[in-house]
């Protein structure tokens, strides 16, 4: 199944943006980076806020999700797409990379890479999806077979972040509660295996040891993106940037979250997302508390 357009029409066919897209504003961070390692794209931000957290949805409705997503990205002409989402990468890459034109990338294995560069005991932070589909752990063991690795769900983080609740006691007493085994395996070295997660950093740092060395996937796999886009010749040298946000929830709420990281009111707009030929089999889960 081909979705879009291909590579050629997409260049020519107007301005080429990169998309990037999470159930949120974890997105966030990954676009922190964009601005930092490729100053000179256009970006297109979609955050599925009406369907978040991902963290809890089946394998199924991800995939699914994100058929949707990257199906309405092809029609708004991006050159490459960058999962923002570790759920969406570790669930629904491998599937989606070979049904659409563009090049997509995922956070799953320049996470891992990065990991075990500089890891002996591997800690991850991730979703309850993420977690359960093995795919941090299978990376780091193809890469470094004998290096450890510890795996914790964390599902009250993305509600916590999501409800700007980042700086409350219970904020931290849940941080405290997650990272427990990971304090107890005294890891090295943490990933970050949720893009929500960087913007805890300022409580997680405070409860690991202070020569915890700490990973966030997107530094790599932003810098995978621009590699790939040199090499396909992609890559824009006009610093005349933008960043158009859309959300599949309210706007308005996306808006006053996302003010403290962008050091701005964005201009979000709402979209719905077109439906695509593959149904998820599950319900649809109870909405964000
Ligand atoms: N920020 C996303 C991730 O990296 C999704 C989190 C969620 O919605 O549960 O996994």
């Amino acid at each position: 199944m081909k979705h879009g357009f291909n590579r050629r029409q997409v260049v020519t066919a107007g301005p080429a943006r990169i998309g990037i897209f999470d159930s949120g504003v974890g997105g966030l961070t990954v676009l922190r980076e964009i601005y930092r390692q490729l100053p000179n794209e256009s970006v297109l931000y979609f955050g599925d806020t009406a369907r978040l957290p991902y963290g809890s949805r089946s394998p199924e409705e991800i995939l699914y999700f994100v058929r949707q997503i990257l199906t309405w990205m092809a029609h708004q002409g991006v050159k490459m797409v960058m999962m923002a989402c570790n759920t969406s990468s570790a669930l629904a890459l491998d599937q989606v990379q070979s049904e659409f034109s563009f090049p997509i990338l995922g956070l799953i294995r320049p996470g891992a890479q990065a990991a075990t560069r500089v890891g002996r005991r591997i800690g991850v932070i991730a979703t309850e999806a993420t977690v359960n589909s093995q795919a941090y752990l299978n990376a780091i063991q193809e890469l470094a077979p004998h290096v450890p690795v510890w795996q914790g769900s964390c599902p009250k983080f993305v509600p916590i972040v999501e409800a700007n609740q980042l700086k409350t006691p219970y904020a931290r007493q849940t941080a405290e509660r997650y990272l427990q085994p990971l304090l107890a395996a005294q890891v090295d070295t943490l990933i970050y295996g949720c893009t929500h997660y960087p913007h805890l950093a300022p409580v997680l740092k405070t409860i690991l040891p202070g020569q915890t060395q700490y990973i966030d996937p997107a530094i790599s796999m932003v810098a995978a993106a621009a590699r790939e886009l040199d090499a396909l010749g992609l890559r824009s040298h006009t610093p005349a940037w933008s960043t158009e946000f859309y959300v599949s929830g309210s706007a308005p709420e996306f808006k006053r979250l996302a003010v403290q990281w962008l050091g701005h009111q964005p201009q979000v707009r709402q979209v719905r997302l077109p439906a695509v030929a593959i149904q998820p089999v599950s319900s649809p889960p109870t909405p964000i508390k």
